[in-house]
């Protein structure tokens, strides 16, 4: 049996629809329930709604054999995981925006809000840049309109959010997209089903 931690809403519908035309079905996954786990014992295969934010801490602790997550996700997180493919799906990229017209002042520190503080001090530290730190949970872009930061490091998908705030990229940091991921210690118990589950999907992905 795979345990497979699914990362709850959009993306995650979008992940288990790859999972099903790879071979592993398991219906009662899109129930309109409060239910958490799923099981298809026909096709070997155990499903987990989490969190997100959460699916790297499962993987990494062997909660579940794999999962998927975001590379903004794993990036933050620095789980200690398998990357065994890229899906496709989930695709945005982690970038650095302002208000428009915002004029970096190299002579000041620079406050960025972010729910993403590992990445975005990786990203200032590489380029010698003095920050100031403001971890946010969400709606970043609320912190430059307020004047709680000079620029967020966020998600950016279609720009619509940016746009209808009056904010503007002003740097790309790393392009996202959703992952699948292996615990490290499952994977040479599983190797066999894991891989053969892998290739499903990158098959469909092609198709
Ligand atoms: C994410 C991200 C941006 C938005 C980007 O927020 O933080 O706010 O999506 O998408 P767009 O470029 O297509 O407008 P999310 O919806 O995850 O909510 P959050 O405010 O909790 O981060």
């Amino acid at each position: 049996m795979l345990n497979v931690a699914l990362p709850k809403g959009r993306l995650g519908e979008q992940v288990y629809d790859l999972f099903e035309k790879a071979g592993y079905p398991c219906p009662s996954v899109k129930e309109t329930s409060r239910r958490l786990i799923f099981e298809n014992e026909a096709a070997g295969v155990r499903y987990f709604w989490v969190k997100p934010s959460d699916v790297a801490i499962y993987v990494e602790r062997g909660a579940a054999d794999i999962g998927v997550a975001g590379k903004d996700i794993l990036l933050e997180s620095g789980a200690d995981v398998y990357e065994l493919a890229d899906l496709h799906v989930g695709v945005c990229r982690m970038a650095v925006a302002a208000k428009r017209g915002f004029r970096d002042d190299p002579r000041r520190t620079l406050r960025v809000a972010t729910k993403f503080t590992n990445i975005a001090r990786r990203h200032y530290a590489a380029v010698g840049r003095d920050i100031d730190i403001i971890h946010l949970n969400g709606s970043i872009e609320l912190a430059p309109i307020l004047g709680l930061a000079d620029v967020i490091v966020d998600i950016v998908e279609t720009g619509t959010t940016l746009k209808e705030n009056d904010l503007e990229v002003i740097e790309d940091i790393v392009p996202v997209s959703a992952r699948l991921i292996a615990n490290k210690a499952g994977f040479k118990f599983k190797t066999e089903e894991i891989e053969r589950l892998a290739r499903e999907l990158r098959t469909e992905e092609t198709v």
